[in-house]
């Protein structure tokens, strides 16, 4: 039976936003996607709107009010802010926040990132857009007066599974991998962050006013390596240690952030997760299922 309910996604052409319409249209035919872009006819868009019950929506931070004044009533919103300058994240979350309080949104996801499990509400920690969407959940928990005015979930992902691909991006991101060290570093697949979000909408009162890291392994470069070997039947490609350490040095940030994976590092509780979602993937799963590495 087609409720018809309106889910606006945010950086819907993206990882996360096109994982969460994926689970959403997977887990149930009902939801009404407003798929958002800033470009209704790139590649991307174009795609989501040959999905069933998905409708793109061009626009974005600055255009909402038409939007949801067009499209009412929205009774859920996931939102992902994407960082390119200083402030820019905060720029994009706040007047959705602003406007799904307005306009009586019945659960607003916010993607956010973990900082160290439960200390995660108190530590904005370091780094810099770890510490904006820090500000932005606490913008989100003051506007929806705690959850009680507009229920909200935020996900707190770790690093993504998704970063592992076959191109050079892949292997300077093992490379900055190793540079942790044995210290393990929990990953987690962009599948699973769409899945908990579907699930979240597909039941609020569950997922009401929570706050969930997400992570679906833990492994160091030395147990990385491993699985992809003993998954693929081939090396985990990687390179020059002296490039991974030259990213780090070129785009700040990406040092601070490894070296808080080093020092502190996430806090998911996996074995909780996984009890309650058990199609959340682990490394080799994700490997078989949803990367772009092929045997
Ligand atoms: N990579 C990781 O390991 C990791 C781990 C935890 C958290 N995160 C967080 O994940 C977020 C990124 O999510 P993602 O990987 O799903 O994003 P993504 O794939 O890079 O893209 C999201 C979409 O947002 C739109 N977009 C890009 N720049 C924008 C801007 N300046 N303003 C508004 N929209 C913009 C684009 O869509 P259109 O062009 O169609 O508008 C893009 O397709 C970041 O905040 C990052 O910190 C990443």
């Amino acid at each position: 039976m087609a409720s018809n309910k309106k889910i606006l996604v945010t950086g819907a052409t993206g990882k996360q936003g096109g994982a969460v319409i994926k689970a959403l249209q997977e887990s149930s035919p009902s939801f009404q996607i407003l798929a958002l872009t800033r470009n209704a006819s790139s590649k991307g868009a174009q795609a989501l709107a040959s999905k069933p019950n998905t409708i793109v929506v061009e626009g974005d931070h600055t255009s909402l009010a038409p939007i949801f004044e067009k499209h009412k009533p929205i009774f859920g919103v996931f939102s992902v802010t994407v960082m390119d300058k200083e402030g820019s994240e905060e720029a994009q979350a706040k007047p959705l926040i602003d406007e799904s309080v307005k306009n009586g949104v019945e659960l607003f996801v916010f993607t956010s990132v973990d900082r160290g499990g439960e200390k995660s509400d108190t530590n904005p920690t370091n780094i810099p857009h770890f510490a904006s969407k820090h500000r932005i959940e606490e913008y989100l928990k003051e506007k929806s007066a705690n959850g009680t005015k507009m229920p909200y979930t935020i996900l707190r992902p770790v690093c993504f599974m998704d970063n592992l691909t076959p191109d050079f991006m892949g292997k300077g991101f093992n490379s900055m991998w190793a540079g942790v060290g044995t210290k393990p570093l929990q990953l987690v697949s962009t599948r699973d962050i769409g899945i908990f979000a579907a699930n979240a909408f597909n039941n609020p009162s569950a997922y009401k006013n929570r706050s969930i890291s997400l992570a679906g392994d833990e492994l160091n470069i030395e147990q990385g390596r491993k699985v992809f070997k003993d998954t693929m039947g081939s090396d985990l490609p990687e390179t020059f240690g002296f490039v991974g350490s030259g990213i780090k040095y070129m785009i700040k940030e990406m040092g601070t952030m490894f070296n808080w994976f080093k020092t502190d590092g996430y806090g998911a509780d996996i074995q909780a997760l996984r009890k309650e979602e058990p199609r959340l993937q682990n490394l080799s799963q994700w490997l078989k299922e949803s990367s772009k590495f092929s045997k």
